[in-house]
């Protein structure tokens, strides 16, 4: 018996079951233009193929912090009817190495100034590299100031 065609068409259960992410996961993946489905008669989602490849390149990405809005820059740049390609893939993946050795650079950066931390305790908004890195709040003049958020980016 013939396996099933590049071109068959599978629902949002068997594309759930086949990457192991929720069909709610799905929708949202579909929702932020990450992923697309054709819809049949009775407006039931059909997706190609090719959109397990895609789901699982999310879930790597996820796994890794990678923010969707830049897996999503990335798929821009796919063709939409086809599967990644391994030179697709290979783009992707060194880009995203490349995202990951500046986090675990930061990581490292954040680290050696906690460890300045350790022993003192002057939570100083002026002195202290981790309340006031870079002195970046000392342009805002004097007082107290709220600490910047702290991207995964
Ligand atoms: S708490 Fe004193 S240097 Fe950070």
């Amino acid at each position: 018996m013939p396996g099933p065609a590049p071109t068959d068409l599978l629902t949002a259960g068997e594309v759930a079951r086949r990457t192991g992410v929720a069909i709610s996961a799905l929708h949202f993946y579909e929702r932020e233009g990450l992923i697309s489905a054709s819809r049949t008669a009775g407006n039931q989602r059909r997706y190609a193929r090719h959109v397990l490849r895609r789901v699982s390149i999310i879930q790597v990405a996820k796994r890794m912090g990678i923010p969707l809005t830049e897996v999503a820059d990335e798929f821009a740049r796919l063709p939409a009817d086809r599967m990644p390609s391994t030179r697709d893939w290979e783009r992707i993946s060194r880009h995203w190495r490349g995202r990951l050795e500046a986090r675990r650079r930061e990581l490292e950066r954040m680290e050696r100034e906690l460890t300045g931390c350790i022993g003192c305790g002057c939570l100083s908004l002026s002195t202290c590299r981790v309340f006031n890195p870079g002195d970046a709040l000392a342009a805002d003049g004097p007082g107290p100031r709220r600490l910047p958020e702290i991207s995964a980016d």
